[in-house]
């Protein structure tokens, strides 16, 4: 019998710093952990089925092949009830990963296995690969460690960056993105044309390796020049759209250091590296365009434990 009856684990989100699409294919990225969070609680039930709510977790495919895996790796017939709370919204904040390294990692507790943190990433990522096909992992990662991280999209090493809050500004562009659409999209152009995506794969790996060094020496206008150049190497790879393109104006326009759309592209946020005296500017300047400001900083904190009875 299991001492633990009930445990809740929080896992926080994410925004991708730098480095989408290309870290796909291997190369390294930067992303930031959030200070907002998916909270799964995992209650041992008497019952015949495994219960669900998620009432703000639409697709549930994740948390329910997220307890298979587990279930079958550790041969568990046990009922359980799962159920989450998410501050992540449908911004495309990572609710997917947090969701799946909460539930893992309070399942791993609640059954009392001594997983290491590859252990729990290397359970989340099959989770996430066998629902979305490819994937980096990146937002996995955030959601473990936490921090600003810089993420190897090859060995999916991690290193550790800064604990400062980044100067970050973050807008929803209004409309939701399909990420396994867009990976899908940049596949078939690599098919058609691999040198070409190939070349810019590895300009964006050369600006991710200098924003680390910038970043490690907090040298934000850096960071933010860099954040541009990446912008442009999305823009050629046809991930941006017409109302990512006018946000990032309007935030340079404003003063930010730098801007470029988080994510897969196609909709969900942008993201602006801003000035402290320029903030307002920023903030009154995406508005004005119809942008939809999130009230998010990064954080250092990665997935833990929360209660357990
Ligand atoms: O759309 P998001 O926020 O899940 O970001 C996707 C980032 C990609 O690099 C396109 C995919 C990945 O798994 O790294």
């Amino acid at each position: 019998m299991n001492a633990i009856k009930k445990i809740t684990v929080k896992a926080p989100g994410k925004l991708m710093v730098m480095g989408e699409h290309a870290v796909v294919y291997g190369y390294p990225c930067i992303v930031t952990a959030i200070h907002k969070h998916i909270t799964a609680e995992v209650e041992i039930i008497e019952a015949h089925i495994d219960q669900y709510e998620t009432p703000d977790v639409t697709d549930q495919r994740f948390i329910r092949s997220a307890l298979k895996l587990f279930k079958d790796t550790y041969q568990i017939d046990t009922c359980l009830k799962l159920t989450t709370k998410s501050e992540l919204g449908t911004y495309g904040l990572g609710s997917s990963a947090a969701t799946v390294v909460a539930t893992i990692k309070a399942l791993a507790v609640l059954f009392g296995k001594n997983l290491s943190d590859k252990e729990v990433f290397d359970l989340s990522y099959r989770v996430v690969l066998t629902i979305q096909g490819k994937a980096s992992g990146f937002d996995i990662a955030a959601s473990m460690y936490g921090g600003t991280i810089y993420f190897n999209g090859k060995t999916k090493e991690v290193i550790p960056l800064t604990r400062d809050t980044l100067p970050l500004l973050a807008a929803f562009s209004g409309v939701k993105a399909d990420t396994v659409s867009l990976i899908e999209m940049i596949k078939q152009k690599r098919e058609n044309y691999k040198k070409g995506v190939d070349a810019i794969f590895e300009n964006i790996e050369k600006l991710v390796i200098e924003a680390k060094r910038a970043m490690e020496e907090k040298d934000w206008k850096r960071v933010g020049m860099l954040m541009n150049y990446n912008q442009n190497y999305l823009e050629d790879l046809g991930v941006s759209t017409d109302r990512l393109n006018t946000l990032i104006s309007a935030a340079i326009k404003g003063g930010a250091w730098g801007a470029k759309l988080s994510g897969a592209g196609g909709g969900d946020c942008m993201i602006a590296l801003v000035p402290m005296e320029k903030k307002n500017d920023v903030v009154e300047a995406i508005k004005e365009v119809g942008g939809e400001i999130l009230d998010i900083a990064s954080s250092v904190n990665g997935v833990s434990r929360v209660t357990m009875f």
